[in-house]
């Protein structure tokens, strides 16, 4: 099967990012990762693709004359690559429509709580503050609202008495790295099929004694 060709778009730290060259030196991701773009000159993703010699543009959108043209330049970038998937990883931005009308459904983002529950910023603090006793992640397809497009697969955790933000987010972000390089690799084998809302994962069955989390494929 031909390799799938990925672009990252990251604004912080990226360890999701990590989880995903990690997942491709592996052999798990038959992909490549062809470019990092990034809108934070100084976001740690950007030394994580030095080191693996992947290529990264730092496109900031003040360099561009609206919202609407950011996205398009970004577009072209990623058209004339060749890109087949974007995956956002911790980009804090919400994606303008010229690059979502480019690249329907082939653009997927990973939210820190089970949405539509807790969307937005600060997902782990909202869902400790608001005291649900299970919480965890979401990689959804995006569309041009605030985490709302398609579910694609959920990994949950308990939310314990002594939780903070903190350490809750940290088990979070360890299910986070599991499941975001497993939707990838989903994707990746023609194997999800959107309908409407619905995101059908073909050859999938769930264990329903796992009330949990979900099948990953090997
Ligand atoms: C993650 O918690 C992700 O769910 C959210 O932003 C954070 C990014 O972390 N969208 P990292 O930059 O991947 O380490």
């Amino acid at each position: 099967m031909k390799k799938l060709k990925i672009s990252v778009l990251a604004s912080g730290r990226g360890s999701n990012f990590q989880s995903i060259i990690d997942s491709v030196a592996s052999g798990y991701l038959n992909a490549e990762i062809s470019l990092l773009i990034t809108d934070n000159p100084d976001a740690f993703a950007i030394e994580r693709a030095k080191k693996h010699g992947i290529e990264y543009l730092i496109m900031m959108p003040k360099q561009f004359n609206s919202k609407d043209d950011y996205y398009r330049n970004i577009a072209i970038e990623l058209q004339n690559r060749e890109v087949g998937l974007i995956v956002l990883a911790g980009f804090m931005r919400i994606v303008g429509k010229p690059l979502i009308d480019g690249f329907t459904n082939k653009i997927m983002n990973i939210h820190p709580a089970l949405l539509p529950s807790f969307p937005g910023f600060h997902g782990q603090k909202q869902a400790n503050d608001y005291g649900v006793k299970i919480s965890g992640c979401t990689v959804h397809f995006v569309d041009e609202g605030m985490d709302t497009g398609p579910v694609i697969i959920q990994a949950a955790v308990h939310v314990n008495d002594d939780d903070t933000e903190d350490t809750l987010s940290e088990r979070i972000l360890k299910l986070e790295h599991k499941i975001y390089p497993a939707a990838i690799k989903l994707f990746s084998e023609g194997r999800l099929e959107v309908i409407g809302r619905k995101v059908k994962i073909k050859g999938i069955v769930p264990d329903e004694n796992n009330i949990v989390n979900p099948p990953i494929p090997g």
